[in-house]
């Protein structure tokens, strides 16, 4: 199949009215970059990745995470926090922290670029807002009028703006959670957290370390985590992940945690097939 055969194709198939079904894939900062070293981008992978997603030729929105490019910097400036004039050119620590993730940002989209494939940057911290009496509000016209093109919206997890005037981070889980509330009518089908494990590692009744392949709704809040040393955090981290996790099942849309290094996972799971993973299970009507 040529290059514009693939591009027609894959216009052609974002361009069908009837299929108004798209897949959330988040490219986690762990996998895209080695987390032990500042600004270690894993190029072959993310290449991998991304020319899996194009083969499948599915209707996806991209998130990506921030890993060693921009985590270190955030942390640096304390840009989470917030405002603290006590932090030498924290502003400057800001706008670093957003500038080094379109850098990254950039590493993604020109994968889709050199394919031909309409992939569109479209920068977080300029359509979302922390409204202190609102909450988080977000500008979705943007998306949707991409969605409508065949666009692909690549996001990414970013500084944010509060509407008092400080400041913290959005990361690339809660971008996704918005988006599924605010792009119902455009049936988000899955959810997929494409990471650098097999997914959730939990303890078993004899207390030895296995996958967790199939988690119910309702089962989240006492899933026995496994402590795995640095693979899988325990800590605020993975438990922020699975609150985020919960509140996107409530919208009846399921989960999956895939590897993102084992070949062709990316593949498999967009088309639903069984791999080696961990699936979360939205609540049936009657339990919600
Ligand atoms: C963090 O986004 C973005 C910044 C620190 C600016 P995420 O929290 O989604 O990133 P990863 O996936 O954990 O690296």
């Amino acid at each position: 199949m040529n290059l514009f055969t693939r591009k027609y194709d894959w216009c052609n198939q974002m361009r069908n009215k009837e299929d108004r079904s798209f897949i959330i894939l988040k490219l986690g900062g762990s996998l895209m970059t080695d987390k032990s070293k500042p600004f270690s981008l894993r190029k072959k992978v993310l290449r991998r990745v991304i020319s899996e997603i194009i083969q499948t030729k599915k209707n996806v929105i991209i998130i990506h995470g921030g890993g060693s490019f921009a985590h270190p910097i955030a942390k640096k400036y304390n840009i989470n926090s917030g405002r603290d004039r006590k932090i030498q050119n924290q502003i400057f620590g800001l706008t670093k922290t957003h500038n080094v993730m379109t850098e990254l940002n950039k590493y993604v989209v020109d994968e889709f670029m050199k394919r031909e494939i309409p992939a569109l940057s479209i920068q977080s911290s300029t359509i979302f807002l922390m409204d202190l009496t609102k909450g988080l509000k977000i500008n979705s016209e943007i998306i949707k009028l991409n969605l409508e093109l065949g666009i692909i919206p690549i996001l990414y997890g970013d500084v944010i703006f509060h509407s008092d005037g400080n400041f913290s981070i959005i990361s690339g889980d809660t971008i996704i959670l918005k988006l599924c509330e605010c792009l119902q009518s455009y049936n988000i089908s899955k959810v997929i957290f494409l990471m650098e494990t097999n997914g959730l590692y939990i303890n078993d009744e004899k207390s030895e370390i296995k996958l967790a392949l199939n988690i119910k709704y309702g089962d989240i809040e006492s899933i026995p985590l496994a402590n795995l040393g640095g693979k899988i955090d325990i800590t605020g981290g993975i438990k922020i992940k699975l609150q985020n996790i919960k509140e996107i099942l409530k919208l009846g849309i399921p989960v999956q945690l895939v590897n993102g290094l084992k070949e062709n996972f990316v593949k498999e799971a967009l088309f639903d097939k069984k791999i080696e993973s961990t699936c979360f299970f939205p609540p049936h009507e009657k339990d919600s």
